[in-house]
């Protein structure tokens, strides 16, 4: 008897740019499971019925992108307090008809920087965040669970950044978007969550040459993989790690919850996602 084929997708609005289904589809290949990962595209108005027919399909689950992570959220049955807490849900799980939400940026965020930065201790110096959309969210959660103890968020809109410092008002600190030369001088992280400096957008303007000795930036843009920001940080010494790691790693646990396998990051799949 054949094993049922497992069918899981990525969700959102434009979809066409999205690189889950190489992850995910090299990673079956790699596996030899019986399986596919489709990119499908929801308009915001559908999302209710097309969610429900990825259901009636006998989906196993689906990753969520922009502009669902936080609409999805309603439909969810369950959502865990890991998605509760970041405010988004990039990661659903079909069991029976109902949906189980989680988010898995977080981990991805992290796990980049432990996979390419090793030594990194979040535990000291002052950490500065870039930017306080749906990315930043992730960003600090991952940054306080890992025992970060001075953190400075800056955004053109600082309202978004109080938003977001409310996690911990302790640890969390809001700076404005204009001192964010100012807030890097010593620095022993920094890391840009904005779009700036992505292929087509506005470029990150910033001076980070205060920034540690041994300061570590990394950015979750990776296209291009060397944004100018990183270009500055090797410029200057610093240690740096790019975005495309953070991508590759929030899909592990993903593909962990529908296949049961836990998959590696390899240079195989990186070079695939970057061709
Ligand atoms: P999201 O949907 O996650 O909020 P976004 O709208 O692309 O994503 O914005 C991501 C981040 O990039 C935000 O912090 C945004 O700043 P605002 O909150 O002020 O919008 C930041 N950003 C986008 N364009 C920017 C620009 N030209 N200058 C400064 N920050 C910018």
């Amino acid at each position: 008897m054949s094993i049922k084929a497992i069918k899981t997708a990525v969700i959102g609005h434009p979809i066409s740019h999205s690189k889950s289904p190489l992850i995910h589809n090299y990673w079956i290949e790699k596996h030899g499971l019986n399986g596919g990962y489709q990119a499908i595209n929801i308009h915001p108005d559908n999302i209710r019925t097309d969610v429900q027919a990825l259901v009636g399909k006998g989906y196993a689950g689906f990753n969520v992108t922009v502009p669902h992570k936080i609409a999805i959220m309603e439909l969810c049955d369950e959502i865990d307090d890991l998605a509760k807490s970041i405010g988004a849900v990039n990661t659903v799980t079909i069991k029976n008809g109902r949906l189980y939400g989680t988010n898995t940026d977080a981990y991805g965020f992290i796990q980049n920087i432990k996979q390419n930065a090793p030594d990194f201790d979040f535990t000291s110096g002052r950490i500065v965040v870039l930017g306080a959309g749906g990315a930043a969210n992730a960003v600090l959660y991952a940054l306080l669970q890992e025992g970060a103890q001075e953190i400075i968020i800056t955004n053109r809109t600082r309202e978004k950044a109080q938003g977001l410092a409310a996690f911990n008002n302790k640890i969390i600190k809001v700076a404005d978007w204009g001192d964010r030369n100012d807030i890097c001088s010593g620095a022993s992280l920094i890391i840009n969550t904005t779009a700036l400096g992505m292929t087509g957008k506005p470029p990150l303007t910033i001076d980070i040459s205060g920034a540690d000795n041994n300061a570590l930036v990394t950015d979750i843009v990776y296209s291009p993989l060397q944004t100018d920001l990183l270009k500055q940080a090797q410029s200057h010494g610093f240690q740096t790690v790019t975005g495309i790691g953070m991508l590759l790693h929030q899909a592990r646990p993903a593909f962990k919850l529908w296949h049961g396998v836990m998959p590696e990051v390899d240079k195989t799949l990186e070079k695939l996602v970057l061709a």
